[in-house]
This record gives structure tokens, sequence and C-alpha cells, in this order.
């Protein structure tokens, strides 16, 4: 399937992972629309990569209606959503707090159902489309201090084998991409970017896996990919 004038929303597509997914989309003649809280950030962004934007926080459901209803005003449709807004959050298991939990669940968990909710009623009515989650290899295996992250993201696993259950007799294909560490700004409390590192994945790799996932037929999906460095040690 090649990706010309398809329609697609990324969350959080404003620097690290999503930038480079709005970037080969691009590349490949997709229409995006990219989202993020750091409204600047996003404009600037957007004009670079020459995709749409949308100040839109996965935490708020009334961001959400708008940034879907704008997507169907501009473009008439939605082929699919990268939910790939993300947060860290990490402590050992006797410093756990309600607010760290919900702080990383609200966006990583409930944000990202929330967008997965939204497009399965519209992907469900047009009877095609494709929702990409962004997980990590931590939904795969704990770690130490990895009780909040980790554990959202084996929640958003869980959620993408219940979406694929429910949404394959509709057509819409649900993949989750598993990236092991990319140099991003993820995890850094100031929000700059990490420099890239010889040997540990760059975006690109992801953004790959990606667009292969996407241009697959639409008679087959990949349910799921992890992706590792080859030798990051
Ligand atoms: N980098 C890694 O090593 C790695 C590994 C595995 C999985 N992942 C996952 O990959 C995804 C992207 O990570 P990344 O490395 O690209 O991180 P990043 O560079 O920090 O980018 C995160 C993006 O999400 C946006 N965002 C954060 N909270 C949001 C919210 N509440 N609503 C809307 N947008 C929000 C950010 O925009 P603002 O700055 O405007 O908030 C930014 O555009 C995350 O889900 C992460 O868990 C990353």
């Amino acid at each position: 399937m090649n990706l010309i004038d398809k329609v697609y929303i990324i969350t959080g597509g404003s620097s690290g992972l999503g930038k480079a997914f709005a970037h080969e989309l691009k590349v490949n003649f997709a229409d995006v629309i990219i989202t993020g809280r750091d409204l600047e950030k996003l404009k600037s962004v957007s004009e670079e990569l020459g995709c749409s934007y949308f100040h839109a926080d996965v935490t708020n459901d009334e961001e959400i209606d708008a940034l879907m209803e704008f997507t169907l005003k501009k473009f008439k449709k939605l082929d699919g959503i990268i939910n790939n807004a993300g947060i860290g959050g990490w402590a050992p298991v006797e410093e756990l707090t309600r607010e760290k939990m919900q702080e990383v669940y609200n966006v990583n968990v409930f944000g990202a159902a929330m967008m997965g909710a939204k497009a399965a009623k519209i992907f469900k009515e047009q009877n095609f489309g494709t929702i990409v989650n962004i997980a990590s290899t931590a939904s795969l295996k704990g770690y130490k201090n990895g009780s909040i992250y980790a554990s959202s993201k084996f929640a958003l696993r869980g959620m993408t084998q219940c979406w694929q259950a429910e949404l394959r007799p509709f057509n819409v294909r649900v993949i989750q991409i598993n990236p092991s560490e990319v140099p991003t700004a993820f995890g850094v409390d100031d929000r700059t970017e990490r420099s890239l590192e010889e040997n540990k994945l760059t975006p690109k790799e992801i953004a790959d896996v990606l667009i292969s996932s996407l241009k697959m037929d639409e008679r087959g999906f990949v349910p799921e990919v992890s992706v590792f460095a080859t030798n990051p040690f």
C-alpha cells in the first residue's frame, strides 16, 4: 500500500521519535498532523517538516476531541493514528506515590486509550484504519526501578492486544512498536535532546519500522515488533 495522501495523526510529533515518524511519512507523501504540549516547538517543527500541527495534550479529552474535529474538517478522512506521546518516570518500589504513577499513566495509558477510543469509532464506521502504539521493550519485561514506566507500557501492550481482537473484523490494523533505548529528550528533565551515539539506535530505525509496517498491503498487519540496537555496549 502506498502512503500518498494518507492522513496520519502523530501524538507527540514535535521531537524525538514522533518527529522522525512525521519526516518519513512526509517523504512518502502522506499528510501528517503532529501534536504536543509546547506550542512554539510544534509550530517550528511543523514549518521545518511541512506538516500540519494541532496543539493538544493527550491528557485532555476536550483537546483530543478538537484534534479529531480539526483533522476530519481539514482532510475529510483519517487513515491512522500513531500513539507516540509518552513520558518517563522511575522510582524504587518503596518510593512510589499515587501522584507519580498517575502523572505517567495519564499520558502513556489514559491518553493513548482515549486517542484509541476516538480513532476506533471513526475506523469502525469507515471500515479501515490503523492504530500504531509506540510502547517500549519495557512493555516486555520489568526491571529495577521500572514500576511506573514499565507497568504503563505493559498496560499499553494489553490494550494493543484487546484492540486487535476487537478491530480486526472491521479491517482495522493495530500495530505495536517496541523501541529499546534511543537517545532523545525522553526522560531528560529540561527536555533538551540528547546527542545520538555511535552504537545506539536513532529515531530513523524506528521510523523505518513504522513505514514498512504501514506500507504492507492492508490484507496483512504486523501485530508487534521490537527493535534492539545490535551492540550498544
Ligand atoms: N527514547 C527512547 O529511548 C524510547 C524507548 C522506548 C520507547 N519510547 C517511547 O517512544 C515515545 C516517544 O519518545 P521520544 O523518545 O521521542 O521522547 P521525546 O523526545 O521526549 O518526545 C515526546 C513527545 O511527546 C510529546 N508529549 C509528551 N507528553 C505529551 C502529552 N501529554 N500530550 C501530547 N504530547 C505529549 C512531547 O511534546 P512536548 O515536548 O510538547 O510535551 C514530544 O513531542 C514515548 O512513548 C516513549 O515512551 C522511547
